[in-house]
């Protein structure tokens, strides 16, 4: 998908980890409860150390920091190029750090390897330097109004703002909230998830490291329905982002609306519809709809998840899908031949293992997989149904495991409305030869993100989010300034 300087086939060990505590205003402290809790190996199941517990009484301190460093700290007032400058740094600190970061990454998530060492810290790296160069380019209008007025638009920051991410992509997503913002000139209390939160403490480690100011960025770890909810609910918080699921996003937007009325930018999941037309590049195809689903385990909120397959080229379809899942790397994530790791947590494995149960009392087919992989850690087998109808909850619901639902159509007309048939609209896909039906699909799919001829595509510089329930706002590229800015108009009276 991308490069960066990523070393060839050697090992790369785990990191060792010592207990962490959180980031407030440029100190290292504990929580003020004591608290700590875990955080584990998905691979084993095993305690990798434990991390200082925040709740609302850090989430009140790390916001304290925040608004000092926003108010009066030298943030606001330096000049927008060298907070560009000091994102670079941070890039390269983390490209001088790479295969220690993608290693942790490996650690924490359960995530092969070579997906961290080669998407995870390269797409991370790249949204910082992008970001680097917006800091000074983000500018206003000077607009003709009526009158002896002259008129122009100011874009500040937006000011304190709080982020809270999930655990699948996390350097991932602390870089598609941390950049933007910190581009703008905000300063964030970054919540990490309960699961995941070790790199964004190193990678905030960093940030000091190469002398952001105190207070500017601020990392409290902990759980979401007690630091979260202080974060999305606090009077103090100008701006909240969030990456997770979609109940979770509801309760996020009902606790700024009832607090302060903070603004609200949501990436939420999908059940996206990949289209594969029987005149497509049937090899391409079936490689962009094996990745679209199986990559990171299955979780991915883009995750290609119901995959309509044109009905003439259905079974060939099927039979070599079933042939390529079968012969899926599953294992040891930090071994760089292997393809899927860890799910993220006994949860998780729970709940997809579920909703394989589900599919088959529902009546689907279960051609592959369907069961736990080996004896110890989250790992399941990929997994391939077949005859899944519309209605069935496999094919509705988000199941964010290795778990591809496979559906014949026969028209364009069909696949369409079949497609759009879901409250989520994050992203969709469509093979074939035929750049007139290409076209067409593109537009006529309600999905934040098109892919044609390709899937999982991703860019620093092009905006990815959700229509319907898969989110509010865009991030990525120019259109996620919006998110972590004001626009101010002034008027003045030039007295002719
Ligand atoms: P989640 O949405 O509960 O967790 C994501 C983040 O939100 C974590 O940092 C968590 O601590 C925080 N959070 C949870 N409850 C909160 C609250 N009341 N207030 C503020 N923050 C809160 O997702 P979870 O439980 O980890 O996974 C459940 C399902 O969500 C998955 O099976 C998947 O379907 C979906 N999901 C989607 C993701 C995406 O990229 N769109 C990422 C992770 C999960
Ligand atoms: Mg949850």
């Amino acid at each position: 998908m991308t490069t960066l300087t990523a070393p060839k086939s050697r090992t790369i060990k785990a990191p060792p980890v010592a207990n962490r505590k959180m980031l407030i205003g440029g100190q290292w402290v504990d929580s003020v409860s004591g608290k700590t809790f875990a955080t584990l190996n998905p691979a084993t199941g095993e305690e990798i150390c434990q991390v200082a517990e925040g709740d609302k009484a850090d989430i009140e301190k790390a916001v304290k920091a925040a608004r000092k460093a926003f108010e009066s700290g030298p943030w606001p007032k330096m000049n927008a190029s060298e907070r560009g400058r000091l994102l670079n740094k941070l890039a390269d600190a983390m490209e001088a750090k790479i295969e220690e970061l993608a290693a942790l990454e490996t650690l924490d998530n359960g995530k092969p390897l070579r997906d961290s060492l080669h998407g995870d810290l390269p797409l991370s790296i790249k949204a910082y330097r992008y970001y680097a160069g917006w800091a000074d380019k983000y500018h206003g209008k000077t607009i003709p109004v009526e009158g002896p007025f002259f008129c122009y638009t100011r874009h500040e920051p937006v000011g304190v703002v709080g982020q809270i991410i999930p655990w699948n992509f996390p350097l991932l997503m602390q870089a598609w909230k941390w950049a933007p913002a910190l581009a703008m000139g905000c300063t964030t209390v970054l919540k990490p998830a309960e699961q995941t939160p070790l790199s964004a403490l190193r990678v905030a480690e960093l940030a000091m490291e190469v002398g952001f100011p105190e207070g500017v960025i601020n990392v409290v770890p902990g759980y979401g329905p007690t630091a979260g909810a202080a974060l999305t609910s606090h009077m103090d918080v100008d701006k909240v982002a969030f990456t997770g699921e979609g109940r979770t996003g509801q309760i996020i937007m009902e606790a700024a609306a009832r607090s302060n009325l903070k603004r609200v930018s949501l990436e939420l999941g999908g059940k996206s519809p990949n289209i594969i037309y029987a005149d497509a590049d049937m090899d391409a195809a079936i490689e962009g709809a094996y990745i679209g689903l199986f990559l990171n385990q299955g979780q991915c909120c883009c995750a290609g998840s119901r995959i309509f397959v044109e009905e003439k080229i259905h079974d060939e379809f099927v039979e070599r899908m079933t042939k390529k899942a079968k012969a899926r790397r599953v294992g040891d994530p930090f071994d760089l031949e292997t393809e899927q790791g860890a799910q993220i947590s006994q949860e998780q494995f729970d709940r997809i293992l579920g909703y394989i149960d589900i599919g088959q009392k529902e009546g689907a087919k279960l051609v592959t997989g369907g069961k736990r992989h080996g004896d110890r850690g989250y790992f399941i087998e990929p997994t391939i149904f077949t005859g899944v109808k519309d209605e069935m909850r496999i094919a509705q619901e988000e199941i964010f495991g290795p778990v591809m639902s496979i559906l014949p159509f026969k028209n364009t007309d069909e696949v369409v409305e079949r497609g759009n048939r879901t409250f989520y609209g994050l992203a969709a896909a469509v093979w074939t030869r035929d750049v007139q039906k290409a076209h067409q699909l593109a537009h006529r799919l309600r999905a934040g993100t098109v892919w044609v001829n390709c899937y999982d595509i991703f860019d620093a510089a092009a905006p990815f989010g959700g229509y319907k329930m898969s989110g509010i706002g865009r991030e990525l590229g120019e259109y996620a300034l919006q998110l972590y800015s004001e626009v101010k108009t002034v008027y003045v009276n030039m007295g002719q």
